[in-house]
C-alpha cells in the first residue's frame, strides 16, 4: 500500500513512522512534508497547498496512493477529504461537514447534547451582553472559547471576570464572531484517540498533553509542550468507557445527521468529581499527545487505518498495545508562544537519537542556505522516548532532550512528573 500523509509537523513524521513500520506499507508520501520526515527511509516530501483540495487531488494521482491520511484540522475543514472520496480514494479523515464537530465548538455542544455525551454547562453567545448574563449564571472560574478553529489558543480560564470579558469582546468583534461560554471543569484532563470507520469505534491509549507553556502548568495556553501514555492514575476501563458513553454515541448521531465522520474524533476530556466531561472534539490527532498514543500502539497502522477509510473497522478487532511507556518533550523556539522567532540553527540530533529509546520527530524545522538545520515554527522539535516505567521514559527523553541545541530554545521538564511522583488524583465520582 502506498499512503499520502498531509501535513508538515511532528504529528506527521510519527504518523509516517508509524506507517512505515506497517509491513504493508511500500512507500508514504507526506505533502509537504519536513526535512525530518524526507529523511526516513521509505518517505519522500513533495509541495503541496494542503488547504486547496484540487491541488491535493492532484499530489494524489501523481503519487498513485491507496489511502490519503490528513493530519491537520484546516484542509479537512477546507473540503480536502471531500474532494479525494469524490474521485474516489480511501481517505482517513472527516468530511467538512462531519469536521464541524472541531470546526464550530457550538456545533459540537449541539452533537453532544443529541447523543447524550456528558459535557460543560456551556452559552453561546453573539452579544457582549449574552456574555456577561453567561459569565454570572455560571460563576469563577471563568471559560470563554472563541467559537472557531483556533489551534488551542482561543481559550481562557481566568478568575477574573474583566479579562474574560475582554477576551469575549476580542472574539465578539471578528466578523461573524461567537463565543462560548463554560462552566469551569476541575479535575485531570485526558486525551483519547477514537478512529472510527462512521459506525464502528475503536480507542487508542489515553494520552496527557501539557497545554502550558511553563513548568507547573503556568503562563499562556499552547498547542502543546509534552505528553505522556499509559496514565497509570487514570481507571483501567477509560479507554472502553469514552467509546461508550462519548464517541461511540457521537459517531452514532453524525451518521443519523447523514454526515458520517470518518478519521480520528479526538476527545479531549476532564475527569471531574462528577464523572468524565468532554472538554472539546477534535478531527485529527493530537499534536504531541498523539505521537505517544501512537507510539504505544502495535497493531500495524496503515491497515487500522485503510480499514477505517473503508468501512471495514470491524474486521480489525481489538487493537494491540504496548504495555511501555511513552513520552513526548517539545522544544520550543525562543519567544514561543506569543513571537516565536525562527532561523536559530539546530544540532545535537544524532547524539540526542543514540540514547536508548529515544527519537526526535521534526515539528517547525527547514533546511538552511548553507544545507544546516534551522528552527521554521515555534514548536521546533519533539523528543519522544519509550521505556518500561514512565520513570525511564522520562529519564531517555529528558537525557535526550539535553543533547539538542538550539540557541534560546525552552521546554517544560515536568512532563510526566506529577504521574511519575503518583501525585495525580481523580476525584471519586460523587453518587457512585
Ligand atoms: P480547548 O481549546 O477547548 O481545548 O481548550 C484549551 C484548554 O483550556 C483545555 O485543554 C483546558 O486546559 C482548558 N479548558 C477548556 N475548557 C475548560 C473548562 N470548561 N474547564 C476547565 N478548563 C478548560
Ligand atoms: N495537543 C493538543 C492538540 O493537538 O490540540
Amino acid at each position: 500500500m502506498r499512503v499520502l500523509v498531509i501535513g508538515s509537523g511532528a504529528r506527521e513524521h510519527a504518523l509516517a513512522r508509524a506507517l512505515l513500520a506497517d509491513d504493508a506499507v511500500v512507500a508514504v508520501v507526506v505533502a509537504p512534508g519536513n526535512p525530518g520526515i524526507a529523511e526516513l527511509p521509505g518517505a519522500t516530501c513533495v509541495a503541496v497547498h494542503a488547504t486547496d483540495p484540487a491541488d491535493v487531488v492532484r499530489v494524489a494521482g501523481e503519487h498513485g496512493v491507496d489511502l490519503v491520511v490528513v493530519g491537520p484540522e484546516a484542509p479537512l475543514v477546507a473540503g480536502v477529504a471531500d474532494a479525494l472520496r469524490a474521485v474516489p480514494y480511501a481517505v482517513f479523515g472527516p468530511s467538512a461537514a462531519a469536521a464541524r464537530l472541531e470546526g464550530s465548538k457550538a456545533f459540537a455542544k449541539e452533537v453532544m447534547a443529541a447523543a447524550e455525551v456528558p459535557t460543560a454547562l456551556a452559552h453561546v453567545c453573539t452579544t457582549v451582553d449574552e456574555v456577561e448574563a453567561a459569565l454570572d449564571a455560571l460563576g469563577a472560574p471563568h471559560v470563554v472559547k472563541e467559537d472557531g478553529l483556533a489551534a488551542g489558543k482561543g481559550v481562557v480560564v481566568t478568575d477574573d471576570r474583566a479579562a474574560a470579558l475582554e477576551h469575549a469582546r476580542a472574539c465578539l468583534a471578528k466578523e461573524g464572531g461567537a463565543v462560548v461560554v463554560e462552566e469551569f471543569l476541575d479535575g485531570p484532563e485526558v486525551s483519547v484517540f477514537c478512529v472510527t470507520d462512521g459506525a464502528t469505534v475503536v480507542a487508542l491509549p489515553p494520552a496527557q498533553d501539557f497545554k502550558r507553556v511553563g513548568d507547573g502548568d503556568v503562563g499562556p495556553n499552547t498547542g502543546g509542550m509534552g505528553a505522556y501514555s499509559p496514565l497509570d492514575w487514570a481507571p483501567a476501563d477509560l479507554a472502553d468507557e469514552v467509546v461508550t458513553r462519548v464517541a461511540q454515541p457521537t459517531i452514532d448521531e453524525m451518521r443519523r445527521r447523514g454526515t458520517p465522520f470518518v478519521g480520528v474524533l479526538y476527545v479531549g476530556l476532564a475527569l471531574t468529581s462528577r464523572g468524565l466531561r468532554v472538554i472539546e472534539f477534535n478531527c485529527r490527532f493530537g499534536d504531541p499527545d498523539g505521537q505517544v498514543s501512537v507510539a504505544r500502539l502495535r497493531t500495524p497502522f496503515g491497515g487500522l487505518l485503510h480499514a477505517a477509510a473503508t468501512g471495514v473497522l470491524e474486521r480489525v478487532g481489538p487493537l494491540r498495545v504496548s504495555p511501555e511507556h511513552a513520552v513526548a518533550v517539545v522544544v520550543a523556539a525562543p519567544g514561543y508562544p506569543a513571537s516565536p522567532r525562527v532561523g536559530g540553527v539546530i544540532s545535537g540530533l544524532e547524539v540526542a537519537e543514540s540514547v536508548p529509546g529515544a527519537y526526535v520527530l521534526h515539528a517547525g524545522t527547514a533546511v538552511g542556505p548553507d544545507g544546516e538545520l534551522i528552527s521554521a515554527g515555534g514548536r521546533v522539535l519533539d523528543v519522544v522516548a519509550t521505556g518500561a516505567t514512565l520513570r525511564e521514559a522520562r529519564h531517555a527523553v529528558y537525557q535526550a532532550v539535553g543533547l539538542v541545541s538550539l540557541e534560546g530554545s525552552h521546554h517544560r521538564t515536568d512532563i510526566g512528573l506529577a504521574a511519575e511522583r503518583g501525585d495525580i488524583r481523580v476525584a471519586a465520582v460523587e453518587g457512585a
